[in-house]
């Protein structure tokens, strides 16, 4: 290790000094590498949020905020959008390659022989009430599949690892379809094989034992493109849930569920879902979508818009560009008959407003991709509490990839992060007083 390749620290207080070395990934932002800090000065580093803290290595996803870059295994999210389909994507995150021919074919089959879930889970859905969330339910229902599969796993034998994965990815849409099933107090349908991935599960929402559901290739496209979107984003809040639940060695079904819980927040998988609600009052207060705008740049109102800007993206969100077109190229093709036509009218005029207004271009405001999956899902007729369950679809793929990266990491330790203690200091239990 050259100089150059460290960073010194001072201690101001005692003129200690320490070297620390200067980590170099193969693309973006160097890391400095403070596990010797405590060791060597007893100094913690304070980071609420992990903002600016590298907790592991990581191959799979690769982010560049500043200029709008997301690519999985290398392969830029434009390309894979164009190009791929969300298993093959599924394949890039879990092997880092992308698939031959016949490695695809297999994937394939390995994945739609997992679909169906042991006929006693079914009894999980009616323990819960009728009205429940279906994200609830699916926290639920995921995490019991540990209870299925805990035995069988021995998690330090990849081939093991590589089970639950296609488990859990197969599994899923048929978890997040029955939610939506139950809650709707309709009969379950199970998968049919012969389906491609996406429309598999439109057909487990939407089919009726009176009528089947023919999917639209339109709509089919779509949500592929939403789930390739949405299949990884790296160390976001719901990955680092799954990394720190299964670095205490945890079944991996239950670290799923936990990372289901995490995405469950509005800060988080909720966005796409208020997007639609934030429309549905720009509807009701007869259009008056001059006055949301107003009141998204006043300093003294707490509203804003949703949809709109990205703590990492900050220039554009590059999901948002590839989705952007498919979402206005499915307005244009609903026409103006369909139910949510003023919605999305509303919408647009939202999109068109900002992207010209001073205050939205001086704040790399942008629209993000939840401002057009959200309409995209509305148009399909999926109903407002399943955004968040579609969102858990995609990402499984994501989390159990880096689980699995995770355990195979020869420098991976349970998660144990510190704090700053700022209670009281010791004191006497008091005496009781005659
Ligand atoms: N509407 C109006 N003004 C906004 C918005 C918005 N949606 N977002 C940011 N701003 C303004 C802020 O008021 C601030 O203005 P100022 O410089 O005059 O004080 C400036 O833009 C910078 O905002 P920050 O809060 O510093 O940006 P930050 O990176 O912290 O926030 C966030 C990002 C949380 C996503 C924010 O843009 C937001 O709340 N957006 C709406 C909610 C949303 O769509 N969330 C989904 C994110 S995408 C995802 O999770 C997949």
């Amino acid at each position: 290790m050259s100089k150059k390749d460290t960073v010194t620290l001072i201690d101001n207080s005692t003129g200690k000094e320490i070297e620390l070395p200067i980590l170099h990934p193969t693309n973006g932002i160097s890391t400095i590498d403070v596990r010797q800090l405590y060791r060597k000065l007893g100094y913690f580093t304070y980071d609420p949020g992990f903002l600016s803290t590298a907790s592991c290595h990581s191959s799979i996803t690769y982010l560049d905020g500043l200029n709008g870059e997301l690519q999985y295994g290398g392969y830029p999210i434009e390309q894979l959008a164009d190009h791929s389909n969300f298993l093959e994507v599924c394949y890039l995150l879990l092997e880092g390659e992308l698939p031959t021919k016949e490695e695809f074919a297999e994937f394939k089959t390995i994945i739609t022989e997992h679909t169906m879930l042991h006929e006693a889970l079914k009894r999980f859905y009616s323990g819960f009430r009728r009205d429940a969330h279906p994200m609830a339910i699916m926290v639920g229902v995921v995490g019991a599949l540990s209870a299925f599969y805990h035995d069988e796993i021995d998690i330090h034998d990849p081939k093991h690892r590589m089970i639950a994965a296609h488990q859990l990815i197969a599994k899923m849409p048929t978890i997040a379809a029955w939610s939506y099933r139950y809650s709707h107090g309709l009969p379950f349908e199970y998968p049919r094989n012969h389906l491609d991935y996406a429309s598999n599960f439109l057909h487990m929402m939407f089919s009726l034992p009176t009528v089947a559901y023919v999917p639209d290739p339109v709509f089919v496209k779509a949500l592929d493109l939403i789930f390739i979107l949405h299949a990884d984003h790296e160390q976001n809040a719901s990955t680092s849930t799954v990394r720190l639940t299964g670095s205490s060695e945890a079944n991996p079904f239950a670290a799923i569920s936990a990372g289901i819980a995490s995405l469950w927040g509005p800060a988080h998988g909720g966005a796409n879902e208020a997007v639609i609600r934030m429309l549905t009052d720009i509807v009701e207060s007869d259009n008056d979508v001059e006055y949301y705008i107003e009141r998204a740049k006043n300093k003294d109102d707490r509203f804003r818009l949703m949809g709109f800007g990205h703590r990492i993206y900050k220039n554009y969100d590059p999901r948002a560009r590839i989705i952007r077109k498919t979402c206005h190229e499915l307005l244009t093709g609903l026409g103006s008959s369909n139910e949510y036509s003023d919605l999305f009218k509303a919408a647009m005029e939202l999109e068109q407003i900002a992207l010209e207004d001073e205050y939205f271009i001086s704040r790399n405001l942008y629209p993000n991709v939840d401002f057009y999956s959200g309409i995209i899902l509305l148009a399909m007729g999926v109903p407002l509490n399943m955004f968040t369950v579609i969102f858990a679809v995609a990402r499984t793929v994501g989390w159990v990839s880096h689980w699995d990266e995770m355990i195979q990491d020869p420098e991976s330790r349970i998660g144990r992060p510190r704090q700053l203690y700022v209670g009281a200091l010791p004191r006497d239990y008091p005496k009781d007083s005659d």
